[in-house]
């Protein structure tokens, strides 16, 4: 598809889910190229007086960069340890609504923010729709730089050939420092224990698996806009 219309696709989805937001909540803002069109859209409600008092939980240093020059005002999960509704992207969606986070290396900070909401929304356009996880993407993992080799072998072990994200000729960084080791397995039988079994290893900080957490998927494609609820 021509990138115009899948920025159209990306922006008809992230619109959408901005209508979710209400008055007085506390909203995680997402990371990604289609995220940032409800980050947006929540901006432009703020000015126009459509919306009041919100507050955003940025996911990432780009989203909290892009949403004060924005103009939403931001807090933190100190001072607001519940966020009632986080809109934010996804690189695959499994029609249980499990999911491939992490293609722009946030995937750590958009969990731990996701797993403060009450409600998680997920915004993508259709070629994100994918019968089995691993189809079209690897697993971002985060790795500490320490012994990263260690947990690339590891992953080999698993079944996965791992590939260290670069950033020009330096590896990539994540807000947190860390390496990302893109891991690809290929479609995935079963997402939720492949995500244990990543989750028992010292020096893995995070994957990309998001399983059982979204409740709402906004999928935009050349029909319109389709809101599918769990
Ligand atoms: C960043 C993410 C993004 O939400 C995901 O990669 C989708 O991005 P985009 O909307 O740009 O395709 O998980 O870590």
């Amino acid at each position: 598809m021509p990138r115009m219309n899948i920025e159209s696709l990306k922006r008809q989805a992230g619109e959408f889910a901005a209508g979710f937001v209400e008055s007085g909540m506390t909203v995680g803002l997402g990371s990604g190229s289609t995220a940032i069109f409800a980050t947006r859209r929540i901006a432009l409600s703020l000015q126009r007086g459509e919306l009041s008092a919100i507050v955003g939980v940025p996911t990432s240093l780009a989203t909290e960069a892009a949403a004060i020059k924005l103009g939403i005002p931001l807090t933190t999960l100190a001072e607001r340890p519940r966020v009632d509704i986080t809109i934010d992207g996804a690189d695959e969606v499994d029609p249980a609504f499990n999911l491939i986070k992490g293609g722009g290396g946030a995937h750590l900070r958009e969990k731990i923010v996701a797993q403060a909401s009450e409600r998680l929304v997920i915004v993508v356009d259709d070629s994100k729709l994918v019968d089995q996880l691993g189809t079209a993407w690897a697993i971002p993992i985060e790795v500490v730089p320490f012994a990263w080799e260690s947990q690339a072998a590891h992953l080999q072990s698993l079944g996965a050939k791992p590939r260290l994200r670069m950033d020009g000729d330096a590896p990539f960084h994540t807000d947190q420092g860390n390496f990302i080791l893109d891991a690809d397995f290929g479609p995935i039988a079963d997402p939720a224990a492949l995500a244990r079994q990543l989750e028992a290893r010292a020096g893995i900080v995070e994957h990309g698996l998001f399983i059982g957490m979204a409740r709402d998927v906004v999928v935009a494609g050349v029909a319109g806009v389709q809101h599918l609820r769990r």
